[in-house]
């Protein structure tokens, strides 16, 4: 069958061009197109290209050309994403952020402080318990997360990165780990109840979490870009344990240091893993009618 690509773009040197492939809008899908555009222009890989209908509709990957109502001759709308970066990279960059930033600022005091002081207990417990959330975040991206969605465009890996690298590394590091935190210094007094319970806690929250990644990723067969409904341990109550445990395990830090900027860091993340969570909680009531009408999106009995 005979297809036109053209841009969007009229000033587009490259676009439009016509491709001959083989089959009928039956049998040829929207990713032979895709490898026929990068045949054309090797720099096109498919990841990088966003095709649509005349009407603007995004056309799916797997899907035929028939069943989204394209004919022999019409016109398909090609639009270049840029460069792009895979998902688990940019999760592997973002997180790598604190845990090169923590140890730097952690061990190197004089640096950023201009003297050399003892750390308190409370300093201590913060600095391996961020740490070691940030490997486990690092260990789930790497063997217990099954993503469904491919790469993104390179530029916004600085976005992304930024709430990491900045908030949860620079800001908390640099606010937690001063002189004015120190052993012998009145701000940096934590009972045992105080210190043990915040630990404790933050602990529970982060297996927890890590309890309902668990989850999730046994609800999609390898390779698959499968959708369940989860059920099970936080799932029964809310659409996003994950995030809520999330919640609960930085609030403990927050407890633990009683510094404005692992309050900042909590605020800013729960809001916006409140904003997805409803969003999401919305998607599978629409997507299952099944769905249990019990559950709320992040906060149990809550919101
Ligand atoms: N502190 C912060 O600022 C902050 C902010 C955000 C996240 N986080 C942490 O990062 C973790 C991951 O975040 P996320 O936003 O990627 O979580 P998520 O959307 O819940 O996804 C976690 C994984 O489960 C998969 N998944 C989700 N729902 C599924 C379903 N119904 N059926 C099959 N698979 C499903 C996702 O695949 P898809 O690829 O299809 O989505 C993804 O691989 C959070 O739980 C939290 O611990 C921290």
């Amino acid at each position: 069958m005979k297809l036109v690509i053209a841009s969007r773009n009229p000033k587009s040197a490259k676009f439009p061009i016509t491709l001959e492939l083989n089959g009928t809008p039956g049998t040829i899908r929207t990713s032979d197109v895709n490898k026929a555009i990068q045949q054309k222009f090797p720099v096109y890989y498919p990841d990088r290209q966003r095709l649509t209908t005349e009407d603007k509709k995004p056309l799916h990957v797997e899907k035929s050309l028939q069943e989204q109502g394209i004919e022999e001759n019409a016109t398909i709308y090609f639009k270049d994403l840029g460069a792009q970066i895979g998902w688990r990279t940019v999760f592997l960059i973002e997180y790598f952020g604190p845990i090169l930033i923590h140890p730097i600022v952690y061990y190197l005091p004089k640096l950023f402080y201009g003297s050399s002081f003892v750390h308190s207990r409370m300093q201590t417990a913060t600095f391996y318990m961020v740490v070691a959330h940030f490997i486990k975040r690092e260990l789930e991206t790497l063997f217990v997360h099954r993503f469904s969605h491919g790469t993104m465009p390179f530029r916004n890996v600085f976005k992304n990165s930024a709430h990491y690298w900045l908030l949860s590394g620079i800001n908390l590091a640099y606010w937690v780990y001063g002189p004015w935190f120190a052993q012998g210094r009145n701000a940096a007094v934590r009972s045992d109840v105080w210190l043990y319970g915040c630990v404790a806690v933050w602990a529970w929250a982060e297996l927890s979490n890590l309890m309902t990644h668990i989850t999730l990723r046994n609800l999609r067969p390898p390779g698959t870009r499968v959708r369940a409904i989860p059920y099970g341990y936080g799932f029964d109550l809310v659409s996003c344990p994950n995030y809520f445990f999330e919640f609960i395990g930085w609030s403990a830090v927050c407890f633990l240091t009683t510094s404005w900027s692992a309050f900042l860091f909590n605020i800013v993340a729960t809001g916006q893993m409140y904003i997805w969570a409803v969003k999401k909680h919305k998607n599978y009531r629409k997507e299952f009618r099944e769905y249990p009408r019990n559950r709320t999106a992040m906060f149990p009995f809550i919101a």
